[in-house]
C-alpha cells in the first residue's frame, strides 16, 4: 500500500513569503530526492501539505508541477458550492484552488470549534461530491486512554462513516488519521505496540462496515517528528504520518518521509 506523509502547518506560517519559503524548500528537497538514482518511487510516500486556506493557491501554483499534493484543513459544511455563508469556503472552491483532498474531524476543530458528528458527515459528503478526498481524523482524551476506552471511542467515531451513502465508490478517497488528542503538539506517543493494536482494531471495524475500507491508508499523528518516525515507519500496520509541527520545518518533513521510504523498502524486503 501506498504510504503518505502530510503535513497540516494549522494556522502557519505567519507570511505570504515565509509560505513561499516553506513550499519552495519542500519541493528543491523533494525534487532533488527524486532526480537521485536510486530513487525508488514505488516505496516513497506521498506527500502533501494542508496549509492554511489564505495560503492554499500560493501553495498548490508552487506544487503544481510536482507530485507533492495540496490538502486543505476544513471546508464549509453549510454548502458544497456557493451561497451566502460569510466567512466560509466551500470544496468546490478548494477544488478550485489546486486542492485534492480535506481533513476531517481534526481535534482542534472538534474541541474549539465544536464540530459535532452531524457536521462531520456533511462536510465528508461535500467533499466526496466535489472530488476531494478526506483525511478523517479520530482519536481518544487522556481520560479516556487512561480509562482503557480508546477502541470504544475511536468506534463511536468511526461509525459515523456508516451514514454516508455509496462508501464503495469512494473507497479510494477516505484515508484514516489515529491521532490521540493527548499526543497532539506535546510531544507524547503512545508506544508502537499500542499504535498498532489501535490500528489493527480501526482496520477491523471500518472493514466491517464496508469492506472496500480495508485498503483505507491508516496514518498515526501526534507528536511526529524526524527523530521518531523510523519506529511508525517500520510497522507494516503504520501507513504514514499526520505531521504538526514538525512539517513547518522542510528538512524535518522530509526526514519523516524518509523514515517511511526506508520503512517501506525494508517491508517489501
Ligand atoms: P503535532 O500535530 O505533530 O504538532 O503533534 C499533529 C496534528 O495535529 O495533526
Amino acid at each position: 500500500m501506498q504510504s503518505w506523509v502530510i503535513g497540516n502547518w494549522k494556522k502557519n506560517p505567519a507570511t505570504l513569503t515565509e509560505v513561499n519559503e516553506l513550499t519552495s524548500a519542500i519541493k528543491s528537497k523533494f525534487l532533488q530526492k527524486q532526480s537521485s538514482q536510486d530513487f525508488d518511487s514505488t516505496c516513497y510516500p506521498q506527500l502533501m501539505v494542508a496549509p492554511s486556506t489564505i495560503h492554499l493557491v500560493m501553495a498548490s501554483q508552487s506544487l503544481e508541477d510536482t507530485s507533492i499534493l495540496v490538502g486543505c484543513q476544513d471546508i464549509s459544511a453549510k454548502s458544497a458550492t456557493i451561497g451566502a455563508y460569510t466567512g466560509d469556503s466551500s470544496a468546490q472552491q478548494m477544488v478550485n484552488a489546486g486542492v485534492s483532498w480535506t481533513l476531517v474531524g481534526h481535534s482542534e476543530r472538534r474541541s474549539y470549534h465544536r464540530e459535532t458528528e452531524d457536521t462531520l458527515i456533511t462536510k465528508m459528503r461535500f467533499a466526496f461530491e466535489q472530488g476531494l478526498g478526506v483525511v478523517f481524523c479520530i482519536g481518544e482524551t487522556i481520560e479516556a486512554y487512561d480509562l482503557g476506552k480508546t477502541i470504544p471511542v475511536l468506534e463511536e467515531q468511526l461509525q459515523i462513516l456508516k451514514s454516508l451513502p455509496n462508501l464503495n465508490e469512494f473507497f479510494d478517497k477516505i484515508i484514516i488519521a489515529y491521532e490521540p488528542v493527548w499526543s497532539i503538539g506535546t510531544g507524547k506517543v503512545p508506544s508502537i505496540e499500542e499504535v498498532e493494536k489501535v490500528h489493527q482494531a480501526i482496520k477491523q471495524y471500518v472493514t466491517g462496515i464496508n469492506a472496500s475500507l480495508a485498503d483505507a491508508p491508516i496514518l498515526y499523528g501526534g507528536s511526529v517528528n524526524a527523530d521518531n518516525a523510523d519506529q511508525f515507519a517500520a510497522s507494516k500496520w503504520v501507513d504514514g504520518a499526520l505531521v504538526g509541527g514538525a512539517s513547518l520545518d522542510a528538512d524535518k518533513f522530509l526526514s519523516i518521509a524518509d523514515s517511511f521510504y526506508q520503512g517501506k523498502q525494508q517491508l517489501n524486503g
